[in-house]
């Protein structure tokens, strides 16, 4: 019977970590998966994280389920990370966090609710777009539509061609996915000019909106990056915010993430909540507790808290430090390309526009990884490799 299984090919990230792992040479560059590297190539665990770890070793009690909603401490926390202690519908009690496995399982929640509020429902999303958000998306029964978002010639946004075919296209009804920040994979962010007039677009055409936010702390800073989503969640009446900790506090293998709902009003909130619990009970039933308990810990604790602060300042600094670093190296080797798309793509990634076969050429002649569509994390630059990846990129960029 399990011959017939039809099996979609899974996205390359995998199993680019696995051909890296097994390549032999010592001067190998994973550019690949999105995960923070120190300047040593290496993915710690950090400080704050590590006390928070010890704290629950010696403090937990029980291992007993934590609820379908997950870990109360950890949500209470969530909407004051994402908009602000001080925004508006945390006091007007119209939005609620759910503590789910990772930002994909908030966004595997989220899309089965779409699914269930309205079988095949369309849900918007840019071009390109994280390599997951199809597949979870369509596997939930949804119907995916695209928007144009990067431009190739620029390395940029074509915000004019977005809003373009959004107004042309999207329908009452429709979801619109957008990234809070540091949009997976190209690097590239609406400014908080564009996050007004998308917001206005969606209360002019009544979309829902889902917006992704995976890589909060990873631009310019926790307040910084979210601007534009806390604009437009003080403004639309229904949202729908998918967030990952597993990033900002490179707990990864945790999965640590929430599932953000705004509703009208608290009456409303009640009952979207209800039906979000429905929906993950049938799926994973509860989130794992660990991930969440760690969080809560540090951002509970004042002295942690400013911990991690100083590490999540120190990891951004040095992915922006790497930007320039080799923006300034390919310069120096007098690439005639534009190379200014370096330093102004915000976050972990940069969409260098190179085609599978200056991907696969990289690879095979210089050993240096990158996902197939191009997608560079810049955390896994340092001092060690920065220099053969600029002369490496200098041959195939145009
Ligand atoms: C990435 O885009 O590299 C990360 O979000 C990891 C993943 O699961 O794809």
């Amino acid at each position: 019977m399990f011959e017939t299984l039809n099996l979609r090919k899974v996205d390359n990230l995998l199993s680019l970590m696995q051909a890296f792992r097994t390549d032999q040479r010592p001067d190998k560059v994973d550019l690949g998966v999105g995960v923070y590297k120190n300047d040593a190539g290496d993915v710690p665990v950090m400080r704050a994280v590590k006390e928070a770890e010890q704290r629950l070793v010696a403090d937990e009690e029980s291992k007993n389920y934590v609820g379908i909603a997950g870990d109360a401490g950890f949500r209470e926390l969530i909407p004051g990370l994402l908009l602000g202690a001080d925004h508006a519908l945390i006091g007007e009690s119209r939005i609620a966090s759910i503590q789910t496995p990772g930002g994909t399982g908030a966004l595997k929640v989220a899309c089965d609710m779409l699914q269930a509020i309205t079988p095949g429902k369309t849900l918007w999303v840019s071009t390109p777009t994280w390599a997951n958000h199809i597949p979870i998306a369509t596997d939930a029964g949804l119907t995916v539509a695209q928007y144009p978002y990067f431009r190739g010639e620029t390395r940029g946004l074509e915000f004019d061609a977005m809003m373009e075919h959004l107004r042309a296209n999207a329908q009452s009804g429709d979801a619109l996915m957008l990234h809070a920040c540091c949009h997976n994979p190209t690097g590239v962010d609406l400014s908080s000019e564009q996050w007004k007039a998308v917001t206005d677009f969606v209360l002019d055409r009544g979309l829902l909106p889902v917006v992704d936010c995976a890589y909060q702390g990873l631009a310019d800073g926790m307040d910084a990056d979210v601007a534009g989503l806390r604009h437009m969640a003080a403004r639309v009446p229904e949202m729908l915010i998918a967030s990952s900790n597993s990033k900002n506090f490179a707990i990864y293998r945790e999965r640590t993430g929430a599932l953000s709902l705004v509703a009208k009003s608290k009456i409303e909130l009640a009952a979207t909540f209800a039906a979000a619990e429905t929906v993950i009970r049938s799926n994973y039933s509860m989130p794992p507790s660990h991930g969440a308990r760690v969080v809560s810990t540090v951002l509970q604790d004042s002295a942690l808290r400013k911990i991690w602060e100083a590490e999540l300042t120190d990891m951004r600094d040095r992915i922006t430090s790497m930007r320039s670093g080799l923006r300034s190296r390919l310069q120096a080797l007098d690439v005639e390309a534009d190379t200014s798309f370096l330093t102004d793509q915000r976050g972990m990634f940069t969409y260098t526009g190179f085609t599978p076969d200056d991907v696969h050429w990289l690879r095979e002649m210089r050993g240096i990884y990158m996902a197939g569509d191009g997608r560079i994390n810049i955390a896994g630059l340092g001092s060690a490799n920065i220099d053969a990846v600029a002369e490496a990129l200098a041959a195939r960029l145009a």
